[in-house]
């Protein structure tokens, strides 16, 4: 998701930095940057100037150091260890005035920035996957989020062409409160037998009009970011209606993150 959002800003005239943690991540990022852009070029959408001057608007770089920036957006995958070591090593390397967001889809903003000295400027800013085209940035306030960092990052979502959403910071937010439960009862009714991958996702499609079956949204979403977030859900409410289905247990496990490691309920070339 990242690319995504470097490219986003980039295409909204941004300087950006994109870090990722080593060589090979950060140059997968930037090929899925170019690919996007060629495909926006092919439909006449973009010229291929236009292009050109995006993609040098992009610096990638694979550390944290002394980062001149206004505001940094953290998306890095939804591990509470990790973020929390981003924000701290983000807290020590950009200006004390910078907004600190982060892309996380449940962990607590509010524990993020206990982990840095400039609570009042860390916030939630979740993008959508993928992210050119999803309209949706839910903005969530930490409990110490200040007025002037909610406004910027609303501003910043709204210059990115994007619709701003105020949500609290309780687990899951209002996404994916919502949509996990969703994905997760669909687990189960593949576990339990009740339909094959296949008749789920067409159910939810053509009876509900969603765009992607929930088996092939959780695919696209990543297998082991579902789990994490089922997870964050059942440890912060207690409720045993978020207990994630053993066979998303089962599947991560195994490896089957979905589209991205080639197999999830589906197979991937
Ligand atoms: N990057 C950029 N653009 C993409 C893209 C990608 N990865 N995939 C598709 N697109 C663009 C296409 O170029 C096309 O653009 P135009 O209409 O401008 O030509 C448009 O999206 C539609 O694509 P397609 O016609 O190829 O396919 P589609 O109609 O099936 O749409 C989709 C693809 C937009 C992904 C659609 O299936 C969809 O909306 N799926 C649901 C996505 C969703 O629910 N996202 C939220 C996931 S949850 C999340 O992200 C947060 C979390 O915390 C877990």
């Amino acid at each position: 998701m990242g690319a995504g959002i470097a490219q986003v800003a980039a295409m909204h005239h941004h300087s950006v930095v994109l870090v990722d943690r080593d060589e090979r991540s950060v140059e997968r990022g930037i090929a899925a940057i170019e690919r996007n852009l060629g495909r926006l070029v092919e439909k006449g959408r973009l010229s291929e100037e236009q292009r050109g001057t995006v993609l040098t608007h992009i610096r990638p770089e694979i550390a944290i150091k002394d980062f001149d920036v206004d505001v940094a957006i953290e998306a890095a995958t939804e591990d509470f260890e990790l973020k929390a070591e981003i924000f701290h090593r983000l807290d020590q390397s950009t200006p004390p005035q910078a907004i600190l967001a982060s892309n996380t889809s449940s962990i607590s903003i509010t524990t993020l920035a206990a982990h840095t000295k400039r609570p009042t400027r860390v916030i939630g800013m979740h993008f959508m996957n993928p992210v050119p085209v999803m309209q949706l940035v839910e903005i969530i306030r930490g409990l110490a989020t200040s007025q002037e960092t909610y406004d910027f990052t609303e501003n910043l979502a709204r210059d990115l062409g994007k619709t701003p959403v105020e949500v609290r910071d309780f687990p899951g937010f209002v996404s994916n409160r919502v949509l996990m439960p969703m994905i997760n009862e669909a687990i189960y009714a593949l576990y339990e037998g009740v339909g094959s991958a296949e008749a789920i996702d067409t159910v939810m499609k053509l009876g509900m009009n969603h765009p992607m079956g929930p088996l092939q949204l959780a695919d696209f979403i990543g297998l082991d970011t579902c789990l994490s977030i089922m997870n964050v859900l059942h440890d912060g409410f207690g409720d045993s209606k978020y207990r994630p289905c053993p066979l998303l247990r089962q599947y991560v496990a195994a490896g089957w993150f979905g589209r991205k490691s080639g197999r999830g309920f589906y197979r991937y070339e």
